[in-house]
């Protein structure tokens, strides 16, 4: 039986689960509140936070899981990348355990692990998995990728966005509308009450795989800044429609690449992760496409889309049966790719 305690702490999540023979017993999430007034995350302020979360957060996972401390396999932690700050807490703590309890470490990529979410099992015959090879699109706030995945630790990057994110549209857009941070999921919920066709945002043209956002994040703005000239309540009479042509925009330009990838490298298992694959529109695009060129597809339960430590545990799972483990010196890294 190879149990594994996973623990996320890259960015404002604090998050800790079990794992047990690829088999979920827990994964318990605490979110930062803090950064919500600031539009965006504090780094100083979320190392703070991950401080003062990490112990209970850790108990409680190990409590909803019925395990005991001497009953952990190993360690796995995020070693990056992420917020310097935000990974030490992490780091410093698996250490710890590591070392009070004489269990190896395993250290994981976070984007690594945001794909593996696909195999944490729910049930212990839960078969429901991707089959390598597949595509991931790997879409969050800091993130937009198309992964060509083929074994659990072998990921090429084939597509990757140039400038700003998918997420980071979503962000920015919606701070411009006024409807606060992060902005994705309201943008998603209005957007259910509008009309997608309504207004017309320009797409990017770049070769090959990869993407770009930057350019409909200024012609949204620019076309705000028209339209509020000659009418200053225009942003509050059409939030609907404007977040429902903005999500068709940007699910668009995702799913544009990613058909052409799945096209070109005759691959038709295709998943999707990170915080923007909760987006309801992005779903929809999913089960269209899975319907109209036979794709199968594989979409993330909610509580794995965000940063979450069953994805670290997963990770780690898996690398634990290879018999990769860490040395208690290892440092956190800011910038590192898949
Ligand atoms: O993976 P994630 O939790 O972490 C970061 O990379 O920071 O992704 C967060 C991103 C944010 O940009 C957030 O607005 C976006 O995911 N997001 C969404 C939705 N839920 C979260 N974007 C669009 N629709 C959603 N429902």
């Amino acid at each position: 039986m190879i149990t594994i305690l996973g623990i996320e702490s890259s960015c404002d999540d604090t998050s800790a689960a079990v794992i047990r023979d690829g088999v979920i017993l827990s994964n318990v999430i605490a979110s930062q509140a803090v950064h919500e007034r600031y539009g965006g995350v504090v780094p100083e302020l979320a190392s703070r936070a991950h401080q003062q979360n990490i112990i209970p957060v850790v108990h409680d996972a190990l409590k909803q899981a019925g395990v005991t401390k001497q009953e952990i396999s190993a360690v796995a932690f995020t070693r990056g990348p992420g917020l310097l700050g935000s990974l030490l807490v992490g780091t410093s703590f698996a250490k710890g355990l590591s070392s009070a309890l004489n269990i190896p470490m395993v250290e994981v990529n976070h984007l690594q692990a945001h794909v593996q979410a696909h195999f944490i099992k729910e049930t212990p015959d839960d078969t429901n998995r991707p089959e390598f090879p597949f595509l991931c699109l790997l879409v969050s706030g800091g993130n937009s990728q198309i992964i060509l995945v083929k074994s659990h630790r072998q990921m090429e990057i084939i597509g990757q966005t140039i400038d700003d994110a998918a997420g980071e549209a979503f962000d920015k857009c919606a701070k411009v509308m006024g409807l606060g941070y992060p902005g994705g999921p309201v943008v998603d919920k209005l957007a259910k009450q509008g009309d997608p066709g309504r207004f017309i945002f320009s797409k990017p043209h770049i070769a090959g795989y990869d993407y770009s956002f930057s350019g409909l994040k200024t012609s949204f703005l620019y076309f705000l800044r028209d339209e509020l000239k000659t009418d200053s309540g225009f942003i509050g009479k059409n939030k609907e429609d404007l977040c429902a042509s903005l999500q068709k925009t940007i699910v668009d330009i995702l799913m544009d690449k990613l058909y052409r990838a799945s096209k070109e490298l005759k691959i038709k298992e295709v998943a999707v992760a990170g915080g923007v694959s909760a987006n309801s529109g992005l779903r929809a695009a999913f089960e269209d496409y899975s319907r109209r060129y036979g794709w199968k597809i594989h979409i993330p339960k909610f509580a794995y889309t965000t940063d979450n430590a069953a994805m670290v545990a997963i990770s780690g799972y898996y690398k634990y049966l290879d018999g990769e483990f860490c040395g208690k010196d290892v440092a956190p890294y800011a910038r590192v790719s898949i």
